[in-house]
């Protein structure tokens, strides 16, 4: 944890001011162990391992648990950086653009293994502060150790321990896993200052029919298996996954004569889009499908809810893939206690 951290920290019990009581080893960027105090109601926070903790995974409710004990287990295992990665970022925030983060304060919800919160830093943002509730964290910490502008928290994002000073609040990935997607939002926007921005990407309701009636029944059994015994079993699927877009979704694509009558494939538009994702991205995909407890599929009109609730303007919507949403706006200048 570097020590500029301090100035987005509060208390997520009372929202005090939180100090840095003690420092047991400290390499002069980062301090790798330690102890955090909050100054109204005293309540402490170790700091273990180079990253704050502000939640205990066996202190959580048992659904959002088991949901962080599968992701953590996921990006642990999946932990390999993908030169795809930055377009494929920006293809779930669109409109943003690499220039959007120069001098920003960000957060971002639900991490991961850290795969964007590198490029923020590297793309200019003054700070952007990671959160994420599972283990991943500890990969998010080792691919962002020693970037001054970097920095990784363990958090449940129903319980933030940050302070309202955030240009930008955005989450990808990580909503419909929760579980009360909108709450999460919520939450994640309360951190961001009057005036800020903010992005999410979640799961469609719309296309995804299949996935509720056919994935979602395996996905019951599938998320209480041994973590090792469905990594392997989950190349079954992805080879079938991967031989189809390699060999009939790219090639089809990829000519103005096959793209017509690719048209008409089932799920073309995803299925195109990964087809030249290699194969651990693909198998990435699939277990991340089978392993998580929790997924919901959101509707367009309660999407744009999501953000009538918050009183956002400038709302930017739109359908990714045709299977997923992203959405993009603004809060409003004053501040509103309905966030
Ligand atoms: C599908 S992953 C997406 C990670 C990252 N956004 C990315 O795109 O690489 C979902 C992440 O949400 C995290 N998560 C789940 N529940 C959470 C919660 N209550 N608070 C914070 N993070 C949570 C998981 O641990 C997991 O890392
Ligand atoms: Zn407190």
């Amino acid at each position: 944890m570097k020590r500029t951290l301090l100035d987005y920290l509060a208390c997520p019990s009372c929202g005090g001011d939180i100090n840095l009581s003690s420092v047991l080893a400290d390499d002069g960027t980062e301090i790798h162990s330690g102890e955090l105090q909050c100054a109204s109601c005293g309540k402490t926070f170790p700091i273990i391992r180079g990253i704050p903790r502000f939640a205990h995974l066996q202190d959580v409710e048992q659904e959002k648990q088991a949901t962080a004990e599968s992701f953590g287990w996921s990006w642990q295992h999946f932990s390999h950086d993908d030169e795809k990665y930055a377009q494929q970022f920006l293809d779930w925030l669109g409109p943003v653009q690499p220039e959007f983060f120069k001098d920003k304060i960000v957060l971002e919800g639900g991490c991961g293994k850290g795969r964007h919160t590198r490029r923020i830093a590297f793309w200019g943002a003054k700070d952007v502060v990671a959160v994420d509730l599972s283990d991943a964290v500890e990969v998010a910490f080792a691919s962002t150790r020693g970037i001054a502008n970097a920095h990784i928290i363990q958090a449940d994002i129903y319980r933030l321990p940050l302070r309202r000073v955030f240009d930008y609040a955005f989450s990808v990935g990580v909503l419909h896993h929760l579980p009360d997607p909108r709450a999460g939002f919520r939450s994640l926007v309360s951190r961001v200052k009057p005036g800020g921005h903010a992005s999410a990407w979640v799961y469609g309701a719309e296309n995804n029919g299949w996935i509720v009636r056919f994935v979602d029944p395996v996905r019951r059994t599938t998320s209480r298996m041994n973590r090792r015994l469905l990594f392997h079993l989950s190349k079954i699927p992805t080879a079938l996954m991967y031989a189809a877009t390699k060999l009939i979704y790219r090639p089809l694509n990829r000519s103005r004569a096959g793209a017509k009558l690719a048209r008409h494939l089932f799920y073309n538009d995803y299925l195109n889009y990964i087809s030249s994702f290699k194969w651990r991205e693909q198998h990435s995909i699939v277990f991340d499908h089978l392993v998580a407890p929790t997924a919901f599929y959101i509707s367009r009109d309660e999407f744009e809810e999501w953000w009538r609730d918050i009183e956002a303007t400038e709302v930017v919507l739109g359908w990714h893939n045709k299977n997923s949403w992203r959405g993009f706006g603004r809060l409003p200048r004053g501040s509103s206690d309905r966030i």
